[in-house]
């Protein structure tokens, strides 16, 4: 086992693409990491240059607080699970997981005990004897984890191993893959595109977007603290709301009229010169219907219902802002939709004018032109 860290690490590919940009990470031994971010963002190249696939261009890569920047892919005891999970079709389970043992010339009795303990971790036991062919695609996914388990590796590398799998299969993987992780206590990375199984399964996640790492933090921080408007767009579902405004003596000026900040996060964006253009961010679950929320501080509006999903526990309701939520004092610098995750007894229906109101305490606030956050620390 080991902590693996990164030092300014940059990949530049020949044809002059910056994939990966400076990117800090200092993972602790037994860490579940995950890199998140929409395709073409960098995850790949990331984790390649750290399993010795990908030369890169510069900073530095330590393992166990070594350099391995000239370390053989085979000498730095990791192991990599891939989408592609190429198992070898005509030979046996066991011989597919234990395969690299024999390759370095472990003693059979030696790799028959290895792969039968990863076998009863992995739930494979009664498979053993099968071949790839006569399995499930989840049978077929363990068994390629298998093979990466049975060389006790420092570290497990995964790129988007479940995206081949449906959808019900990959949440029973994703499960699977946390209590083996946990059991094992093997620093892990895991790559993928999806925020959902990225703060389910990790310690950290690392959001990267161009290249560039966003944050590095724990899903609850990530929800409740991004640092950039980017992250705070990318993480959480149905997404965050957001709408343009104009900070003006504690309050900001937005399609759905002034909204007022709390203390707390007033002092937090008024550090700089006072008047200035935000965007101002917040969860579904910040809304409720005005009449629940009683006398309790907040911002109150109406707005048109255009759209109403009943999921049983909760109502989302869609509105539009910039139109309907308008009084006529207010400029118009927006029109969009909002979502707000009203309690499953709320009474909507379309096009319905709701009074609604907004918990300031969960307001969010970015700048305009940087999409820094301003509130993240508040
Ligand atoms: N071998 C390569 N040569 C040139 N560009 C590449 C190569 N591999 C990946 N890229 C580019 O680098 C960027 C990051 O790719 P990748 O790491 O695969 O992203 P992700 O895994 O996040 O989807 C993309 O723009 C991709 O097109
Ligand atoms: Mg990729």
């Amino acid at each position: 086992m080991a902590g693996i860290t990164l030092d300014g690490v940059s990949k530049r590919y020949g044809d002059g693409h910056d994939a990966v940009r400076s990117l800090d990470l200092d993972i602790a031994d037994g860490e579940f990491v995950i890199f998140v971010g929409p395709s073409g963002c960098g995850k790949t190249t990331a984790l390649r240059m750290i399993a010795g696939l990908e030369e890169i261009s510069d900073g530095e890569i330590r393992i166990d607080g070594k350099r391995v920047n000239e370390t053989a892919p085979k000498d730095r005891d990791i192991a990599m699970v891939f989408q592609n999970y190429a198992l070898y079709p005509h030979m046996t389970v066991a011989e597919n997981m234990g395969f690299a043992l024999k390759l370095s010339k472990t003693p059979k009795a030696q790799i028959q005990q290895q792969v039968r303990e990863a076998a009863e971790v992995l739930d494979l036991v009664e498979h053993l004897d099968r071949k790839p062919g006569q399995l499930s695609g989840g049978q077929r996914q363990r068994v390629a984890m298998g093979r990466a388990i049975v060389r006790e590796p420092k570290a497990f590398l995964m790129d988007e191993p479940l995206s081949n799998l449906d959808a019900k299969l990959r949440v029973e993987m994703r499960t699977a893959i946390a209590r083996l992780q946990q059991r094992l206590g093997t620093t892990t990375i895991y790559v993928t595109h999806d925020q959902v199984e990225a703060v389910t399964l990790g310690d950290r996640v690392a959001v990267l977007r161009d290249g560039v790492l966003q944050q590095f933090a724990s899903p609850k921080e990530l929800y409740e603290r991004p640092a950039k408007l980017f992250v705070a767009g990318f993480i959480g579902s149905p997404a965050m709301n957001f709408a343009r405004g104009t900070l003006t003596s504690g309050a900001v000026e937005t399609a759905i009229g002034a909204v007022p900040l709390p203390d707390r996060l007033r002092q937090a964006v008024e550090a700089g010169d006072g008047r200035r253009e935000v965007v101002l961010g917040a969860r579904p679950e910040a809304f409720a219907l005005a009449a629940d929320a009683g006398e309790r501080p907040g911002h109150r509006f109406t707005a048109a219902a255009e759209v109403v999903e009943s999921l049983g526990s909760e109502v989302h309701v869609h509105f539009a802002f910039g139109v309907a939520a308008l009084d006529a004092a207010t400029p118009v610098t927006t029109r969009g939709l909002a979502v707000a995750k009203l309690s499953g007894d709320a009474q909507v229906t379309v096009g319905q004018q709701v009074p609604l109101w907004l918990d300031t305490e969960k307001l969010h606030v970015f700048d305009a032109d940087s999409g820094e956050s301003l509130t993240a620390t508040a």
